[in-house]
């Protein structure tokens, strides 16, 4: 049966729920009419997580349906972690990519952690293997080695700590020792050896979607604007990119830096394009201009999977980990948090 007949709401509901939808996503250039198609979704995805006690988490990537209209919470992978960490749901349902839904299981193991599409993968998290952990630990003995929370919970296991983009300049300096290795982002590995007191010794990891931002793209828009524009770029970026740009951060630091500077009207993210759609909504008296590069992953949750992974899920959208390696992989992210805050 399609997922539309088996929905049941008035067309006053539908009404309502599509005003309420167009308040947030008018934002990011969506008409009433796009929000009435949705409605129906937005409304059962809503009504079924209150009766089965779920929580929708949402990376800031994912698109702003999504976001807007049915997650509790969205925001980066280190906000995202807190979050699994604390709720008070059964159900988590992960909208984001798998390496972030194994997260939350590993902070949550009593609850059932729901993905909605087991082909939202990363290249990062691809890019490293528990078997290639091991081999760094015998090439670099005694060195720390810091794991980015893009990994999956084999690796996470084999690591000192985690980080995220939020966190990663802080942890690192408090390790001990003058040298790092730090696994699997290339870029992001680089950018600490400019910025850190450390010595980092990086792996060959990237991300495809920052790997893949065009220095070109960024030098247009600056001709075009000027001193007008400001360029924030995400810190898995590649050098010649963060060479050009006026700020490096991650997700959460675009955020604050956007809220901390209300003068800056033109403000151009070289990061995934979803990013612009979420500030333009959240910050509507800002210019965004995006990236033409999107994340192929992040993009495989839609409403229609998110539906149907709340109603019923496949034994695949169901996240579940080895103890032995959960427990491990908890300790690199349990030295995240100590060592973060
Ligand atoms: P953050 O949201 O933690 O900045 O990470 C970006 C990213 O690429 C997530 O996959
Ligand atoms: Fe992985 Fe890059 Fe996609 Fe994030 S944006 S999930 S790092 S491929």
């Amino acid at each position: 049966m399609a997922l539309s007949e088996q929905m049941n709401f008035t067309e006053e509901e539908i009404q309502t729920e599509a005003d309420r939808l167009f308040t947030k996503l008018k934002g990011a250039g969506w008409d009433h009419s796009d929000c009435e198609i949705i409605a129906p979704l937005t409304l059962e995805i809503n009504q079924i997580k209150k009766k089965k006690n779920a929580v929708i988490l949402a990376h800031s990537y994912v698109t702003p349906d999504i976001i807007f209209g049915v997650s509790d919470y969205s925001g980066d992978s280190l906000g995202l972690s807190n979050e699994a960490a604390k709720t008070s749901a059964d159900i988590i349902v992960f909208s984001g990519v798998v390496f972030m839904a194994e997260t939350a299981k590993i902070l949550s193991p009593d609850k059932t952690v729901l993905i909605p599409s087991k082909e939202a993968g990363c290249s990062l998290a691809d890019a490293i293997t528990a078997e290639d952990m091991r081999q760094l630990r015998d090439q670099y003995p005694g060195i720390p080695i810091v794991a980015y929370v893009n990994t999956t919970a084999e690796v996470k296991a084999e690591a000192d700590v985690c980080v995220t983009s939020a966190n990663v300049e802080r942890i690192v300096e408090k390790l001990e020792g003058d040298t790092i290795v730090f696994v699997p982002d290339k870029n992001m590995g680089k950018y600490l050896s400019r910025t850190s007191s450390k010595k980092v010794i990086t792996y060959d990891g990237t991300c495809i979607v920052h790997d893949n931002i065009q220095p070109d793209s960024l030098d247009i828009q600056r001709n075009r604007f000027g001193e007008d524009l400001v360029i924030l770029a995400h810190s898995e970026c590649p050098p010649d990119i963060l060479d050009r740009v006026d700020v490096v951060e991650g997700t959460t630091g675009m955020q604050r830096y956007i809220i901390e500077h209300p003068e800056k009207k033109k403000i151009m993210l070289a990061t995934e394009c979803g990013l612009a759609d979420r500030f333009s909504v959240e910050f509507p008296d800002r210019e965004f201009i995006g990236s033409c590069v999107m994340c192929p992953y992040m993009k495989k949750n839609e409403l229609r999977n998110i539906l149907q992974v709340l109603r019923d899920p496949r034994p695949d959208q169901i996240i579940n980990l080895d103890e032995e390696i959960r427990v491990k992989a908890k300790r690199s992210l349990d030295k995240m948090f100590e060592l973060g805050s």
